[in-house]
């Protein structure tokens, strides 16, 4: 589990602004979920023999001995709040979530025991042109951000749970002959399960693999159809893709589409966005039968990929303010802080710290520097009877001024408007 640290959490807030306006502009709307769910919510939605809940779930006994667990990823918790709240009968939903999940899995750089998802779904849409609409919707994402030259989809119809269920009777067939051809993990899976011995890193599993019979085999002609429904609107839109058919997702509850967005420039932790379809999900909840389909996406990974692209825009996320005021005599700090929120009510956006703590004014300056301000307004009794400040310029941009009060918002407002803040500063004109 990480700290983020306040140079950090400003890039955080750039990319999940960024991410927040590419949905709310697609018309999703935002739901706050607990953090705390029922285990037997995972064990059901998830899957008994996932990963996530055989080995990975923060459980714990509340004080009723009711088990409960900090909620390994989104989908289930979405699901049971808007079975819960009614929110899915005949009616159409688009919402999202970000927040933090928890996993105990290997911790290494991109994975982590709490990460924080950022995650849509979509409910009461059957067809494939809502799939591409939330593909879609990802490369918006890493266009938003400048990544989308580093994120590449990877796509896969897993078909009906029947058709699911007839194909894993095959492969467990096929592989059961050759069991002893298999590595460690693919062995244990084939009883728990054998589905994911299909994204098995072993070269001779693989090999085992390439004979086996193939989930495409098994596929009736409607999953068929909405999945070429699907590949149609992405050659339309111009977005590129691999269907890749050792894609089957670390989660039960998908059926037909599912789909990953990769990166190659982070290493192994490269699936930076995942997600498909679930239509058996909401009736297996205690709903009635709802398809639905979304994805999350891994901030961490998202971050660490913003950063190995954008690199040169550090110094942008070392400033903590545009401003710094100094208050040369201590009597004069309320006066200080009086004006800085009359300058930020007038210029929306701006970031001002006001000097607590009083000292000398070189030491006070030095904090205005570390603080990354440009500018250091120093107020003391002489600017407080003339009616004007004195704006010093911390980063080469010009000689000491004199301001009048009345005509400050102006002055500054007219400075930062002349320099160019680059997409990572204030817009004093929001
Ligand atoms: P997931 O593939 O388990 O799917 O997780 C989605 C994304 O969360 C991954 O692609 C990855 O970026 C990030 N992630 C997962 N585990 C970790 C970790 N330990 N540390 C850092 N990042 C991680 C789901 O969770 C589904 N609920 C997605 C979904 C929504 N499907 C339909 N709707």
């Amino acid at each position: 589990m990480r700290d983020v640290l306040p140079e950090e959490a400003r890039r955080w807030r750039l990319v999940e602004d960024r991410l927040r306006q590419c949905l709310l502009g697609n018309g999703y709307e935002e739901i706050r979920l607990p953090v705390l769910e029922a285990t037997e919510l995972f064990a059901r939605g998830v899957g008994e023999a996932t990963d996530i809940v055989e080995k990975e779930m923060y459980t714990l006994a509340d004080r009723d001995g009711e088990s409960v667990a900090l909620r390994p990823e989104g989908t289930a918790g979405c699901v049971r709040a808007l079975i819960q709240q009614g929110l899915l009968y005949n009616q159409t939903q688009r919402v999202f979530y970000a927040g933090e999940m928890f996993r105990y899995e290997r911790p290494q750089k991109g994975r982590y025991r709490q990460f924080y998802q950022l995650g849509a779904e979509v409910f009461g849409l059957p067809g494939p042109d809502v799939d591409a609409e939330l593909i879609f919707l990802g490369l918006e994402f890493w266009r938003a951000l400048g990544i989308a030259d580093h994120a590449r989809l990877e796509i896969n119809n897993l078909g009906s749970a029947d058709a699911r269920a007839r194909f894993k009777v095959a492969l467990v067939e096929y592989l059961s002959a050759r069991q002893d051809d298999l590595d460690a993990d693919s062995q244990r899976r084939l009883q728990s399960n054998p589905l994911r011995i299909l994204d098995s890193k072993s070269a001779a599993t693989q090999a085992l693999l390439a004979q086996a019979p193939s989930l495409s085999q098994f596929l009736d002609p409607d999953s068929r159809a909405h999945f070429q429904g699907l590949c149609d609107a992405l050659d339309t839109l111009g977005v590129s893709y691999t269907v890749n058919p050792g894609l089957v997702r670390g989660l039960d509850y998908y059926t037909h589409t599912v789909f990953e967005w990769i990166t190659d420039s982070l290493g192994s932790q490269g699936a930076i966005c995942a997600g498909g379809r679930y239509d058996g999900l909401v009736e297996l909840l205690g709903g009635k039968a709802t398809p639905g389909i979304g994805f999350a996406l891994g901030l961490e990974r998202v971050l660490l990929l913003h950063a190995a692209v954008h690199a040169d825009a550090a110094a942008e996320f070392a400033a903590a303010a545009d401003v710094y005021s100094c208050v040369l005599e201590p009597e004069h700090h309320s006066w200080a802080l009086g004006l800085s929120q009359k300058l930020r009510d007038a210029l929306p956006g701006i970031r001002i710290r006001t000097h607590a703590g009083g000292g000398k004014l070189k030491n006070q300056l030095k904090r205005a520097d570390q603080s990354g301000a440009r500018v250091a307004l120093l107020i003391g009794t002489d600017e407080i009877q003339s009616g004007a400040v004195t704006a010093k310029f911390l980063r080469g941009d010009g000689e000491q001024q004199t301001l009048p009060i009345e005509k400050l918002t102006a002055d500054l407002k007219a400075y930062f408007e002349t320099l160019d803040r680059g997409e990572l500063g204030v817009r004093l004109s929001d």
